[in-house]
């Protein structure tokens, strides 16, 4: 099974595709931890897409569609599931010719999405682990030691594009370019919408009941 889950920032794409995905043993593709590994990495794509993402804007269309595609042929998972790509309708396109030139198809498309005063809350309180990436919120979800990792025991950290200035920067890219999404995908076979506003397990039932 292939899917894309697609929404506004801090809508929980990251918290809820994961579970799913490791639940129907799906390769859980992230643009945004793609992206902030390649940063790590001071590759060459990764330089190029760090003042995009600082800034709050998307990184140029050829540099995620390459590394996309990658991460996509070299799956041996039974299905992936993409998370933050495609962000735009040159991305859709672009990821329908890469999948016809594979002989692959997506079974779902979800649409998420909540009120904007709950991604705020949301993105603001997020907390990250430094080790192995698990995702926390001050309010919703606290790690059981302050500033420190349940998993793993690594050290949490706030993104540095989670403050307010760059949150209301990522909210209006996502309007302008990510949102006409949704007139691209309504119409096609396998798309839902999925209300993301209510608490974590209850979002988690009804995207599970759409898998
Ligand atoms: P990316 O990392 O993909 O960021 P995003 O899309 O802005 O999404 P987020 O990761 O912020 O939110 P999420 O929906 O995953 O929410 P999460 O589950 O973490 O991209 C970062 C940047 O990379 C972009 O700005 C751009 O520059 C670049 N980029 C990425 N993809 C690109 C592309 N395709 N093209 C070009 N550029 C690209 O949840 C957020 C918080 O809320 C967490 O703390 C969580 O615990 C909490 N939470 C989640 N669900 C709930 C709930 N139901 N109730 C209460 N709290 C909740």
């Amino acid at each position: 099974m292939n899917i894309i889950l697609f929404g506004p920032p801090g809508v929980g794409k990251g918290t809820q595709g994961e579970k799913v995905a490791s639940e129907k043993n799906l390769d859980h593709l992230a643009m945004g931890d793609i992206l902030r590994a390649a940063v790590r990495e001071e590759t060459q794509a990764g330089l190029k897409a760090k003042t995009y993402m600082d800034a709050g804007k998307l990184v140029p269309d050829d540099v995620v569609v390459a590394m996309i595609e990658d991460k996509i042929v070299d799956s041996d998972a039974s299905g992936f599931l993409l998370d933050g790509f495609p962000r735009n309708v040159a991305q859709a396109e672009a990821l329908a010719s890469m999948l016809a030139k594979h002989s692959l198809k997506i079974d779902r498309t979800i649409f998420m999405d909540a009120p904007e005063e709950n991604l705020i809350k949301r993105l603001c309180g997020r907390l990250i682990c430094r080790a192995c990436g698990f995702g926390f919120h001050r309010q919703y979800s606290p790690p059981l030691k302050s500033g420190c990792c349940d998993r793993c025991g690594g050290e949490l950290y706030q993104r540095e594009d989670d403050r307010e200035d760059v949150i209301a920067n990522r909210l209006r890219v996502y309007q302008e370019q990510t949102r006409p999404l949704l007139d691209y995908y309504q119409h096609q076979e396998g798309f839902f919408k999925l209300d993301a506003g209510g608490e974590m397990d209850a979002v988690y039932a009804a995207l599970n009941k759409i898998v």
